[in-house]
């Protein structure tokens, strides 16, 4: 069987059992902070599990891409050396919300194995957790498992958690025995050697849901019980069709081969194949993570992934690889697995651009960061140590960008440890560096917890306002800080909840709506909404006067002019994406935007900058789409619909099955919530004011929009004006007359250089003939024309070279801001020092000074005084001497 038949059995099976097929969520959890990536079937129905959300089937299943790299699912160590762990696979899943439990999930699993697939039954052991009889039971009554062969496992085996906290319950899990030339160290009794020995292959694992385990440990049952399944697709490819290892079905075979081809290795399938088959496993990671948004950077998930392909990087050079070479294996990743994740087809050309960069980058201090870390574990050998301090690990880390795994596998190898302890130090002082930076710009957190408690007694708040700017509402709950409160009073900031508003909260890039929300003797001024909780929409007010209580009717109002503002920005938006997608290609992506009353900010994935004609080009499509005057039309369809239509969807964005479309002429169509104008038209104007990089590559164009880029436009045309009447030109003129004036201006400095040089030399001439002899030393003492402390360093400098040997003396200055200079020539200073004599000449100048043997400088603010020292120098001299 092929492996796509394994994924289209699968998928058909449980289609015919009533369940509806879905698309596999985006590997970036939606509005999860507790993952990372996802990491199981279930995490797009975590908040079904949890009594938080519906969906319009209790019966579903899919093909889901699942990462697991880091917290409580983390099988990196062993990729490429096992057969069967990977950062990146496919989890077959089937699930149960509150429909049927323990009986059909049993009966279900069997039917497919052992009659679709024709595993033998005899060579299939199930194990069940501790005290789980209703499960066991199951097996020997509805399904012809041969005796003896269910295992009882503790909470280590078979009690599945998502993570720290989160959906979890007893689990039951099928192995397959691949029989004893699979183990031939293993000799003993089956059931010692089920989750020890790799005879018994674990295949599918069926999660009986019935708890969420909270913050602090505790599991509290929830209202429903479900059902939860999961199982590697590529090992039960294996299994299927009769190999050892997953890298020897059809998934990986090509995968490996094409790697062969571009690196000249021969691939072979023991411990030499290691490099090839991290390689093979990790481009599949890095293109669906990249395909589903997550770009390469130095924190959260952008850092595993830029780990992971470093990784690569490495054990491609294993295999003698120097240069960038990894960008070409996500062709055929994506050739073979496009049809069953068709999003990350039009993402191909990026990916690649993005790998490759991130290939070059790294190249470009491997080689030095790996002479670095050689120098040093050879010096630990050397000296009989066996740990590399956290300091250095950390200088890898920072300074050549190697990740810690990435030098502890380097280390290993000469059997030497790292010092992680003293590397997290030196990474602590650095991240809290950072927070201290990310605070003081303002950083915010919200706990969740008590508006998930209201969220579970009232449900979610109905939003009016796509159709409404007021509405009379309802107080369902008054929040202050961490508390629920009966009532709060004229000057308290508190948190409002109501059945239903007009208000919308911020979310997919646009802010929050604010107005006030007032009734008989009290008013309210909304200062931010939010949505903690998909739904659920929180007011952040502030009372201006009278109270309020739960339960009190009152008449919410936006501000409207920021409303229509903001609608302008946000269709606005819409027309810049397809524009965006026009001129550069559709393989631009929202990365992430920012639209608000008058200016938007917009993030796409793009490869490089975008040059200022295509800005220009990207500026005036959006104009002339605004000149249409085109309907934006909203629609609410089921998201399937939506998809067909073309509809662009936010990565990493979560999406119910019924999603609201925004169409906007016949160039656009998106997913989103957002409010909108009705036509192009009311947008008025759209003007770019900026382009930057925010990440590799990812680009951001920022704009005006509506009455703010007409007034940023006056204000432009205002300064031309300006600018025309200073330079006494037409506006067109106006850079042609800069560019002559700088140049005039560039002549005139030249010449006043030249004239300065010449004057000096005039100066030096005149002085040397005003020069005195004092005991047979010439000395040149004189007030000159005021000279900035440069120009009378040279002056005195020139003197110097023109006496040969004497003593130079000047002042300059202007009434209280006298500088004074005295220089003595290297033959005289053994006798005359420059700094003793300034300090008799600044004292009787009623100043300060001193300095070198050569060289004095010193100051006073009285003209006057400084000119008859300087006048008197020559017997000052005379008397020291
Ligand atoms: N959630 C379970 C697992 O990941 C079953 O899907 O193993």
């Amino acid at each position: 069987m092929k492996s796509h038949q394994v994924r289209e059995s699968f998928l058909q099976f449980f289609r015919q059992k009533g369940h509806t097929i879905v698309p596999s969520a985006s590997l970036v959890p939606a509005e999860d902070p507790t993952l990372l990536f996802t990491n199981a079937g279930m995490n797009q129905f975590k908040d079904v599990f949890l009594g938080l959300g519906n969906r319009p089937y209790t019966r579903v299943a899919d093909t889901q891409k699942v990462i697991r790299v880091s917290g409580k699912h983390n099988d990196l160590e062993e990729v490429g050396y096992d057969g069967h762990h990977h950062t990146f696979f496919e989890m077959l899943g089937n699930w149960s919300f509150g429909d049927y439990y323990k009986r059909e999930a049993i009966q279900f699993a069997w039917e497919l194995v052992t009659e679709v697939w024709q595993i033998p039954k005899e060579k299939i052991w199930v194990t069940v957790y501790l005290d789980d009889n209703e499960a066991e039971d199951l097996w020997g009554s509805v399904t012809d498992l041969p005796d003896g062969r269910v295992v009882r496992f503790d909470e280590k085996e078979n009690f599945w958690e998502m993570g720290e906290t989160g959906p979890c319950g007893p689990c039951s899990e099928m192995f397959v025995d691949l029989g004893p030339e699979a183990d031939p160290d293993f000799t003993g009794d089956p059931r010692d050697g089920i989750n020890v020995s790799d005879r018994f292959r674990e295949f599918w694992n069926l999660v009986f849901i019935q708890y969420n385990r909270d913050q602090n440990g505790d599991l509290h049952p929830l209202p429903e019980k479900h059902v939860d399944t999961g199982m590697g697709f590529e090992r039960i490819t294996a299994i299927l069709q009769g190999v050892n290892s997953n890298y020897k079905t059809d998934v990986f075979l090509p995968l490996l081969e094409t790697i062969s081809d571009v690196t000249g290795q021969p691939y072979f399938d023991d411990e030499r194949g290691a490099p090839h088959r991290v390689i093979a496993d990790h481009i599949r990671c890095l293109t669906f993570a990249i395909g589903d948004g997550v770009m390469p950077s130095n924190d959260g998930r952008g850092y595993v992934i830029r780990r992971i392909l470093r990784r690569a990087i490495l054990y491609g050079k294993r295999l003698g690889m120097d240069t960038s070479f990894i960008f070409n294996f996500i062709d055929p990743v994506i050739e073979q697995l496009g049809t069953a994740f068709p999003d990350v087809i039009p993402r191909r050309e990026l990916i690649q651009k993005i790998v490759q960069s991130e290939e070059n980058r790294f190249h470009q201090t491997l080689d030095r960061g790996l002479d670095i870390l050689n120098t040093s574990l050879d010096r630990i050998v050397a000296n009989g140590d066996s740990t590399l301090d956290g300091e250095r690990a950390f200088e890898l880390y920072d300074t050549f960008g190697f990740p810690l795994d990435l030098t502890q596998i380097l280390t290993r190898e000469r059997e030497i440890a790292v010092d992680e302890q003293g590397f997290n130090d030196k990474m602590e002082q650095q991240q809290e560096r950072s927070r201290a930076a990310w605070r003081a710009s303002g950083g915010k957190g919200q706990d969740d917890q008590i508006l998930g408690e209201i969220f579970k007694e009232h449900g979610p708040t109905e939003f009016v306002g796509y159709h409404s700017d007021s509405a009379t509402v309802e107080v369902v709950a008054i929040v202050r800080g961490q508390e629920i409160i009966s009532k709060a009073i004229a000057g308290e900031e508190v948190q409002l909840l109501l059945n239903q508003t007009p208000f919308y909260g911020e979310s997919g890039g646009q802010v929050s709506d604010l107005g006030t929300i007032e009734g008989q003797d009290v008013k309210l001024q909304v200062l931010d909404v939010q949505k903690p909780i998909s739904d659920l929409i929180v007011h952040t007010c502030q009372v201006v006067e009278g109270s309020v209580t739960p339960q009190m009717v009152l008449t919410a109002q936006i501000d409207t002019e920021r409303r229509q503002q903001t609608a302008i920005s946000h269709t606005a938006t819409h027309i810049l994406h397809s524009a965006l997608r026009e001129v550069l290609g559709t393989h631009v992506g929202q990365a992430g935007s920012l639209v608000e009353p008058g200016r938007l900010r917009f993030d796409f994935s793009h490869y490089e900058g975008v040059s200022s004609d295509q800005l220009q080009q990207i500026e005036t499509s959006v104009n002339d789409k605004i000149r249409q005057n085109d309907v934006v039309q909203t629609k609410v369809m089921p998201i399937q619909e939506a998809k067909d239509q073309g509809a662009l969807a936010f990565f990493g964005d979560k999406y119910s099955d019924i999603v609201r479309m925004v169409q906007t002429g016949d160039y656009s169509t998106e997913l989103c919530g957002g409010t909108h104008l009705q036509i192009t038209g009311a947008i008025g104007l759209f003007n770019v004011i900026g382009e930057s990089s925010v990440a590799a590559g990812t680009r951001r164009i920022e704009a005006l929009t509506g009455a703010t880029a007409v007034q940023q436009q006056q204000m432009d045309s205002a300064l031309l004006q300006q600018m025309s009447n200073l330079l006494k030109t037409q506006r067109s003129q106006i850079p042609d007359r800069l560019k002559k004036l700088l140049r005039d201006n560039h002549q005139l400095e030249r010449e006043l250089a030249d004239f300065k040089t010449q004057l000096s030399t005039t100066q030096t001439t005149d002085l040397t003939q005003h020069s005195v002899e004092v005991k047979g030393i010439n000395v040149v003492a004189q007030f000159v024309e005021n000279l900035d402390r440069n120009g009378l360093r040279n002056l005195t400098d020139d003197l110097k070279n023109r006496l040969g040997s004497g003593i130079v003396v000047l002042g300059t200055g202007t009434k209280d801001n006298v500088s004074l200079i005295v220089g003595v020539t290297s033959d005289l200073t053994p006798g005359i020092q420059a700094g003793n004599l300034m300090k008799v000449i600044a004292t009787s100048a009623g100043g300060r000074g001193g300095g070198r043997p050569e060289l004095a400088q010193g100051g006073t603010s009285d003209l006057e005084q400084a000119k008859s020292a300087v006048s008197k120098a020559p017997q000052l001299i005379e008397d020291l001497i």
